[in-house]
């Protein structure tokens, strides 16, 4: 097993070959235009923790899977997630200003260039995934379970839904801790599950050990979204990179708004022991698992 560190250093170097530079005029047909390019590599390769590839990829490491041929599956989370951050910034959404410590795509390129960016980093996701089952036809099968968990994890009954009933509620003034639940789990917690499942099915792994996976998820997910909200109000905002105090200024329905800060830190210790607890069943070999949920507890970043 390696770190997050390491994990995160592997995807990173594989994204100059998923999504290639392109120099400024470049415009051939059939080919992608430089100025898509470089509007997708601005986001993508902007940092970020790079936690939801990591997972999958230290996933794979601990169920013994290969941790090659499930690379690109992982970058491609990475790029799903990077899209799901530039729509969140766009004015109609959160509006924000800075992300990963730079400008917001919209920012740099233009509200219609970012839409497009996202729109090209979630198609490239699903051509590059599409692709590895194409090159293993030999696991296909494998391939294509693990495709359909990030589907559905990242789409309308995952964050995409998660996305809606968080605007939802942040339009009409209302929702209570049940919506709350609804909007973390779905935005947040779903892009953790699905990329885990999707781990366990390339591993082909029994019904059993996709609960663990999916308990796990959604404690982390949970836990996850509670001190991002944390962060928005007591963050260091270079720490974070992103501008912090927005929440409540938009009057979003956060953890802070219904449970206040006292109440938002026990749910966190809640999930942290809920999440652990699910990790049980893999014993030594989900060290990786349990240590990174450990730092996410008191995260300043
Ligand atoms: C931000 O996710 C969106 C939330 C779900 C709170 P991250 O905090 O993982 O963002 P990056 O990838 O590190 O920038
Ligand atoms: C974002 O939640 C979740 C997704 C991007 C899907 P937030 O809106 O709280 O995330 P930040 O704070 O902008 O990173
Ligand atoms: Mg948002
Ligand atoms: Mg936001
Ligand atoms: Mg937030």
């Amino acid at each position: 097993m390696k770190t997050l560190k390491e994990y995160a250093a592997i995807v990173e170097n594989r994204f100059d070959a998923l999504l290639p530079e392109l120099s400024e005029g470049t415009c051939e047909i059939g080919g992608m235009p430089w100025l898509l390019a470089s509007s997708m590599r601005y986001s993508l390769l902007a940092g970020g923790k790079r936690l939801r590839p990591s997972m999958l990829l230290a996933c794979v490491d601990m169920l013994g899977g290969d941790v090659e041929a499930a690379l690109d599956i992982a970058c491609s989370v990475e790029m799903i997630h990077t899209y799901s951050l530039i729509h969140d910034d766009l004015p109609g959404m959160d509006n924000d200003s800075m992300r990963r410590g730079r400008p917001t795509n919209h920012v740099v390129f233009g509200e219609g260039q970012a839409i497009l960016a996202g729109d090209g980093l979630l198609n490239n996701a699903f051509e590059t995934m599409l692709k590895c089952g194409i090159r293993y036809p030999e696991r296909a099968l494998s391939y294509l379970k693990a495709i359909n968990e990030i589907a559905c994890g990242s789409g309308v009954t995952g964050m995409v839904a998660g996305q809606v009933m968080d605007l939802y509620c942040e339009r009409e003034k209302t929702g209570d801790e049940a919506a709350l639940k609804y909007i973390q789990r779905d935005k947040t917690a779903c892009m953790f599950i699905y990329p885990l499942r999707a781990a366990g099915h390339l591993c082909n792994a029994d019904e059993k050990t996709l609960e663990a996976l999916t308990t796990y998820g959604e404690a982390f997910g949970l836990l996850f979204q509670a001190t991002d909200d944390l962060l928005d109000v007591i963050g260091d905002s270079k720490a974070v990179g992103k501008t912090l105090g927005k929440d409540a200024e938009s009057g979003k329905l956060t953890c802070i708004s219904e449970y206040g800060i006292e109440g938002t830190r026990e749910l966190v210790k809640r999930e942290h022991a809920r999440a652990r607890e699910a990790m049980s069943l893999f014993g030594d070999k989900a060290a990786f698992f349990n240590d990174l949920v450990d730092s996410m507890v008191e995260r300043t970043y």
